[in-house]
């Protein structure tokens, strides 16, 4: 397995080999169709075949690290709870009583629960999926016993990211082409903050907002733009994710070969199929996910892990601004923006594809990625 350390220097190189601004070698130009983004029809598609089907990434693992950990999510537009039991081990369940299938966890926030109680009548479930309260339960003629455990969904943790699907997967063959990413320890961060907001855009918009450096010029000039080179990445498709390595304005005189902070150099991220971004800035780390909800709207999803809980205030409040300097500075008043003018541009009709340059042709490879699954989806739903 090679180390992220070879992989980032191998990326760095070529990286600083060339121009800021320069092309990657073998960079190309693409459309994608407007209706991509905009028909309900595509949107069905990419739910059935993709989200409902697939494995994605639903959290940081560090978000469910202590035992009783909850976190409510969906997938699929289906309610999904992973919990961290007693025994240290980490389950996914329906977020439905069996009872009468009401809600269990609110989604939002990750929580501690010593036990699920169904907000209606009181069904009570331990962390692992077991009923263990029935109040009056003589009234139901032994037939509680027949729903004795919340109905689970598949679940596992690899290099720090929870993924979780309606079908069963194997893990490892998933994140085998970016087996480098365990080694920036993300498992073993503290989760220091999740949040979560509606867009009026589709979820495909924000993945390729984070798959292109082009806009950090112009769009982040006021916030980020200073600390990176304009331009300059170089991105490699690992499987159907995608890793990037982004130019910062320090690896125009650093010396490589003594380099021992990469991130202090460049920016690496990775996009997991189909829709988790993880970013790995000098002293944090950002995972983003966007969650389709209807085909121009979705759910932005940003957790923000640090290696080590706060020393003292003054570094809590430097973590606190750090936060709100990407999270609500960046992400939101920038990238969110951007991606909720696309979508208005998109509706009105304005143009039928977009156009994608040779700095933003990663993009194209997610695109293609995801298309090839939709299409597989209808010939193999053909062959039935
Ligand atoms: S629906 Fe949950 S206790 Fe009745
Ligand atoms: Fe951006």
């Amino acid at each position: 397995v090679t180390s992220a350390a070879e992989v980032q220097l191998r990326l760095l190189k070529r990286l600083a080999a060339r121009d800021a601004g320069e092309a990657q070698p073998g960079a190309f130009v693409g459309e994608v169709p407007a209706s991509d983004y905009l028909s309900p029809a595509r949107f069905a598609l990419e739910q059935e075949r993709v989200f409902a089907r697939e494995p994605q990434v639903v959290a940081a693992e560090c978000e469910v690290a202590g035992s009783g950990s909850c976190l409510a999510t969906e997938i699929a537009g289906i309610g999904v709870l992973i919990t961290r039991g007693a025994d240290g081990a980490l389950r996914a369940f329906r977020n439905a009583c069996r009872h009468r299938s009401t809600r269990l966890v609110e989604p939002g926030a990750p929580c501690v629960k010593k036990a699920l109680v169904c907000p209606y009548h009181g069904w009570t479930y331990d962390l692992a999926g077991r009923l263990i309260h029935v109040p009056r339960a003589e009234a139901f003629e032994g037939r509680e016993r027949e729903r004795e455990r919340l109905t689970p969904v598949h679940v596992a943790a690899r290099h720090g990211l929870v993924f979780a699907s309606l079908e069963a997967f194997d893990a490892d063959a998933l994140t085998a082409p970016i087996a480098e990413l365990a080694d920036f320890g993300l498992a073993g961060h503290f989760a220091y903050r999740r949040v979560e907001r509606e867009v009026r855009g589709n979820w495909k918009l924000t993945i390729d907002a984070f798959l292109e450096a082009y806009h950090v010029r112009h769009l982040h000039r006021g916030t980020i733009y200073r600390f990176f080179a304009d331009s300059s990445a170089e991105v490699e498709r690992a499987g159907p994710h995608i890793r990037a390595l982004t130019a910062r304005r320090a690896l125009a005189d650093a010396d490589l070969d003594r380099a021992e902070d990469v991130r202090q150099l460049a920016t690496p991220t990775y996009y997991v199929f189909p829709n988790a971004i993880a970013i790995f800035h000098p002293d944090y780390v950002s995972v983003v996910i966007s969650t389709p909800l209807a085909p121009g709207r979705s759910r932005f999803t940003h957790v923000l892990a640090i290696p080590g809980e706060p020393a003292d205030a003054a570094e809590a409040e430097h973590r606190h601004k750090s936060f709100e300097l990407i999270d609500s500075g960046v992400f939101l008043a920038e990238d969110l923006f951007a991606v909720e003018a696309m979508q208005a541009g998109l509706e009105s009709g304005a143009s039928s594809s977009l156009l994608f340059g040779e700095h933003e042709f990663a993009a194209l490879w997610f695109h293609e990625s995801l298309g090839e699954r939709c299409a597989a989806g209808v010939s193999a739903a053909r062959s039935d």
